[in-house]
Protein backbone atom coordinates (compact mmCIF):
# COMPACT_ATOMS: atom_id res chain seq x y z
CA UNK A 1 0.00 0.00 0.00
CA UNK A 2 1.54 3.39 -0.88
CA UNK A 3 1.03 6.56 1.21
CA UNK A 4 1.72 9.70 -0.64
CA UNK A 5 2.14 13.12 1.30
CA UNK A 6 1.74 16.08 -0.40
CA UNK A 7 3.14 19.33 1.34
CA UNK A 8 1.21 22.47 0.36
CA UNK A 9 3.87 25.50 1.14
CA UNK A 10 2.74 28.29 -2.05
CA UNK A 11 1.21 30.47 0.58
CA UNK A 12 2.37 34.17 0.72
CA UNK A 13 2.23 33.98 4.43
CA UNK A 14 1.11 38.05 4.73
CA UNK A 15 0.51 37.61 8.04
CA UNK A 16 3.83 36.89 8.98
CA UNK A 17 4.98 39.82 7.13
CA UNK A 18 8.26 38.79 5.82
CA UNK A 19 10.10 39.53 2.68
CA UNK A 20 9.67 36.13 2.00
CA UNK A 21 7.06 33.54 1.45
CA UNK A 22 6.52 31.62 4.76
CA UNK A 23 7.50 28.34 3.80
CA UNK A 24 11.47 30.33 4.08
CA UNK A 25 10.88 31.84 7.49
CA UNK A 26 13.71 31.15 9.67
CA UNK A 27 12.96 28.23 12.31
CA UNK A 28 15.86 27.56 14.54
CA UNK A 29 18.46 28.59 11.73
CA UNK A 30 16.15 26.92 9.31
CA UNK A 31 13.62 26.91 6.57
CA UNK A 32 9.95 26.32 8.19
CA UNK A 33 9.64 23.92 5.31
CA UNK A 34 12.87 22.27 6.40
CA UNK A 35 10.65 20.26 9.90
CA UNK A 36 7.84 19.09 8.28
CA UNK A 37 9.52 17.79 5.24
CA UNK A 38 12.21 16.04 7.68
CA UNK A 39 9.58 14.75 9.68
CA UNK A 40 7.59 12.98 6.47
CA UNK A 41 10.97 11.60 5.17
CA UNK A 42 11.41 10.30 8.51
CA UNK A 43 7.57 8.83 8.89
CA UNK A 44 7.33 5.31 8.82
CA UNK A 45 4.19 5.24 7.05
CA UNK A 46 4.94 7.65 3.78
CA UNK A 47 6.60 6.22 1.08
CA UNK A 48 6.95 9.38 -1.56
CA UNK A 49 6.55 13.24 -1.15
CA UNK A 50 5.04 16.03 -2.94
CA UNK A 51 5.78 19.35 -2.26
CA UNK A 52 3.65 22.75 -4.01
CA UNK A 53 6.30 25.35 -4.01
CA UNK A 54 5.91 29.14 -3.54
CA UNK A 55 5.88 30.30 -7.61
CA UNK A 56 9.12 31.28 -8.32
CA UNK A 57 10.62 29.01 -5.18
CA UNK A 58 11.02 25.62 -6.53
CA UNK A 59 14.49 25.21 -7.23
CA UNK A 60 15.33 26.65 -3.18
CA UNK A 61 12.08 24.10 -2.56
CA UNK A 62 14.75 21.45 -4.53
CA UNK A 63 17.80 22.32 -3.08
CA UNK A 64 16.38 22.23 0.68
CA UNK A 65 15.25 18.64 -0.13
CA UNK A 66 18.07 17.66 -1.41
CA UNK A 67 20.35 19.25 1.48
CA UNK A 68 17.99 17.58 3.90
CA UNK A 69 18.50 14.12 2.11
CA UNK A 70 14.87 13.65 1.39
CA UNK A 71 15.05 10.94 -1.23
CA UNK A 72 11.29 10.64 -1.02
CA UNK A 73 10.66 13.61 -2.71
CA UNK A 74 9.61 12.99 -6.13
CA UNK A 75 8.15 16.15 -7.44
CA UNK A 76 8.23 19.63 -6.36
CA UNK A 77 4.86 21.50 -8.54
CA UNK A 78 4.54 25.57 -8.71
CA UNK A 79 1.27 26.19 -6.43
CA UNK A 80 -1.93 27.84 -7.08
CA UNK A 81 -3.62 30.80 -5.75
CA UNK A 82 -5.32 29.53 -3.22
CA UNK A 83 -4.87 26.49 -0.84
CA UNK A 84 -6.89 24.07 -2.62
CA UNK A 85 -5.38 25.01 -5.93
CA UNK A 86 -2.22 24.18 -4.74
CA UNK A 87 -3.00 20.82 -3.30
CA UNK A 88 -4.92 20.45 -6.60
CA UNK A 89 -1.09 21.04 -8.29
CA UNK A 90 0.58 18.93 -5.72
CA UNK A 91 -2.19 16.14 -6.56
CA UNK A 92 -1.37 15.91 -10.22
CA UNK A 93 2.12 14.24 -9.01
CA UNK A 94 0.26 11.81 -7.12
CA UNK A 95 0.22 8.35 -9.01
CA UNK A 96 -3.18 7.13 -10.13
CA UNK A 97 -2.68 3.96 -8.04
CA UNK A 98 -1.68 5.39 -4.49
CA UNK A 99 -3.39 4.39 -1.63
CA UNK A 100 -3.24 6.82 0.69
CA UNK A 101 -2.50 10.72 0.49
CA UNK A 102 -2.03 13.01 3.07
CA UNK A 103 -1.82 16.28 2.91
CA UNK A 104 0.01 18.99 5.02
CA UNK A 105 0.57 22.83 6.10
CA UNK A 106 3.94 23.76 5.40
CA UNK A 107 3.13 26.03 7.93
CA UNK A 108 2.61 23.72 10.72
CA UNK A 109 6.15 22.80 11.02
CA UNK A 110 6.38 20.85 13.97
CA UNK A 111 4.44 16.97 13.22
CA UNK A 112 4.66 14.22 15.55
CA UNK A 113 4.50 10.10 14.55
CA UNK A 114 1.58 9.57 16.59
CA UNK A 115 -0.49 12.02 14.84
CA UNK A 116 0.25 10.26 11.96
CA UNK A 117 -0.33 6.55 13.12
CA UNK A 118 -4.21 7.80 14.45
CA UNK A 119 -4.59 9.08 11.01
CA UNK A 120 -3.71 5.52 9.09
CA UNK A 121 -5.50 3.59 12.06
CA UNK A 122 -8.54 5.65 11.11
CA UNK A 123 -7.95 4.84 7.07
CA UNK A 124 -7.60 0.97 8.12
CA UNK A 125 -10.95 1.04 10.18
CA UNK A 126 -12.65 2.09 6.87
CA UNK A 127 -13.13 5.75 6.89
CA UNK A 128 -12.72 7.85 3.55
CA UNK A 129 -10.63 10.22 5.61
CA UNK A 130 -9.19 11.91 9.13
CA UNK A 131 -8.55 14.79 10.28
CA UNK A 132 -6.21 15.57 13.95
CA UNK A 133 -9.20 18.06 15.99
CA UNK A 134 -9.28 19.80 18.87
CA UNK A 135 -11.46 21.14 21.44
CA UNK A 136 -11.52 24.99 21.12
CA UNK A 137 -10.94 26.57 24.23
CA UNK A 138 -11.97 30.35 23.55
CA UNK A 139 -15.87 31.18 23.60
CA UNK A 140 -16.82 31.15 19.90
CA UNK A 141 -19.11 34.33 18.93
CA UNK A 142 -20.65 35.12 14.96
CA UNK A 143 -20.33 38.72 14.46
CA UNK A 144 -21.16 41.33 12.13
CA UNK A 145 -18.36 43.64 11.93
CA UNK A 146 -17.37 44.36 15.72
CA UNK A 147 -21.29 43.55 17.00
CA UNK A 148 -21.56 40.35 18.56
CA UNK A 149 -24.46 38.66 17.24
CA UNK A 150 -24.52 35.31 18.66
CA UNK A 151 -22.78 32.96 20.84
CA UNK A 152 -22.08 29.55 19.50
CA UNK A 153 -22.18 26.38 21.30
CA UNK A 154 -18.68 25.06 21.37
CA UNK A 155 -19.71 21.68 22.62
CA UNK A 156 -19.65 20.14 19.00
CA UNK A 157 -16.50 22.16 17.42
CA UNK A 158 -13.30 21.60 16.87
CA UNK A 159 -10.05 23.01 15.14
CA UNK A 160 -9.39 20.99 12.49
CA UNK A 161 -5.31 20.79 12.17
CA UNK A 162 -2.73 18.40 9.34
CA UNK A 163 -1.76 16.72 8.21
CA UNK A 164 -5.13 14.94 6.81
CA UNK A 165 -5.50 11.49 5.68
CA UNK A 166 -8.03 10.33 2.59
CA UNK A 167 -8.20 7.56 0.22
CA UNK A 168 -6.49 8.96 -2.71
CA UNK A 169 -9.16 7.84 -5.05
CA UNK A 170 -11.67 9.94 -2.68
CA UNK A 171 -9.35 12.96 -2.50
CA UNK A 172 -8.63 13.25 -6.06
CA UNK A 173 -12.28 13.28 -7.10
CA UNK A 174 -13.79 15.96 -4.39
CA UNK A 175 -10.48 18.29 -5.72
CA UNK A 176 -11.41 17.58 -9.10
CA UNK A 177 -14.48 19.89 -8.27
CA UNK A 178 -12.35 23.12 -8.38
CA UNK A 179 -14.32 23.80 -5.27
CA UNK A 180 -12.49 26.20 -2.76
CA UNK A 181 -12.24 25.15 0.79
CA UNK A 182 -9.58 25.96 3.78
CA UNK A 183 -8.97 22.25 4.22
CA UNK A 184 -8.87 19.07 2.37
CA UNK A 185 -12.13 17.67 4.72
CA UNK A 186 -13.99 20.22 3.67
CA UNK A 187 -13.77 19.05 -0.14
CA UNK A 188 -14.15 15.30 0.74
CA UNK A 189 -17.05 16.21 3.00
CA UNK A 190 -19.21 18.25 -0.05
CA UNK A 191 -18.64 15.09 -1.70
CA UNK A 192 -20.48 12.94 1.46
CA UNK A 193 -17.31 11.36 2.31
CA UNK A 194 -17.10 10.14 5.73
CA UNK A 195 -14.51 11.49 7.93
CA UNK A 196 -13.42 10.40 11.47
CA UNK A 197 -11.56 13.27 13.68
CA UNK A 198 -8.49 11.74 15.85
CA UNK A 199 -6.97 13.45 18.79
CA UNK A 200 -4.47 16.41 17.29
CA UNK A 201 -1.50 17.89 18.84
CA UNK A 202 -1.16 21.38 20.49
CA UNK A 203 2.38 21.17 18.59
CA UNK A 204 0.53 20.98 15.01
CA UNK A 205 -0.20 25.14 15.53
CA UNK A 206 -0.18 26.57 12.65
CA UNK A 207 2.16 29.34 12.52
CA UNK A 208 0.37 32.35 11.06
CA UNK A 209 1.93 35.42 13.04
CA UNK A 210 5.16 36.38 13.97
CA UNK A 211 4.67 35.40 18.19
CA UNK A 212 3.49 31.60 16.75
CA UNK A 213 7.25 30.99 15.41
CA UNK A 214 8.49 32.04 18.50
CA UNK A 215 6.18 29.33 20.15
CA UNK A 216 6.82 26.88 17.57
CA UNK A 217 10.73 27.22 17.85
CA UNK A 218 10.07 25.96 21.88
CA UNK A 219 8.97 22.97 20.92
CA UNK A 220 12.06 21.95 18.54
N1 LIG B 1 -1.03 27.52 0.89
C1 LIG B 1 -0.67 27.12 -0.39
N2 LIG B 1 -1.07 27.85 -1.48
C2 LIG B 1 -1.80 28.97 -1.32
C3 LIG B 1 -2.18 29.40 -0.02
C4 LIG B 1 -1.79 28.64 1.07
O1 LIG B 1 0.02 26.10 -0.53
N3 LIG B 1 -2.13 29.66 -2.39
C5 LIG B 1 -0.55 26.76 2.05
C6 LIG B 1 0.40 27.59 2.91
O2 LIG B 1 1.72 27.56 2.36
C7 LIG B 1 0.28 26.94 4.26
C8 LIG B 1 -1.14 26.37 4.24
O3 LIG B 1 -1.60 26.41 2.90
O4 LIG B 1 1.20 25.90 4.45
C9 LIG B 1 -2.07 27.16 5.15
O5 LIG B 1 -2.21 28.49 4.66
P1 LIG B 1 -1.93 29.80 5.53
O6 LIG B 1 -1.55 29.46 6.91
O7 LIG B 1 -3.05 30.74 5.28
O8 LIG B 1 -0.57 30.36 4.84
P2 LIG B 1 -0.39 31.61 3.90
O9 LIG B 1 -1.52 31.69 2.94
O10 LIG B 1 0.99 31.53 3.39
O11 LIG B 1 -0.46 32.81 4.96
P3 LIG B 1 -1.32 34.17 4.84
O12 LIG B 1 -2.76 33.72 4.73
O13 LIG B 1 -1.00 34.92 6.08
O14 LIG B 1 -0.83 34.87 3.59
MG1 LIG C 1 -3.56 32.04 3.65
Amino acid sequence: MSVWAVIVAAGRGERLGLDRPKAFAGLHGRPLLAESLERLEASDWVDSIVVAAPPDWEEPVILLAEELGCGKVVAVVSGGESRAASVRAGLAEVPEDAAVTLVHDAARPVLPEEVIERLMTALNEGWDGAVPGLPVPDTVKRVDGDRVVETVDRENLIGAQTPQAFVSSTLRDAAASGADATDCAALVEAHGGRIKVVPGDRRLLKVTDPVDLELAETWL
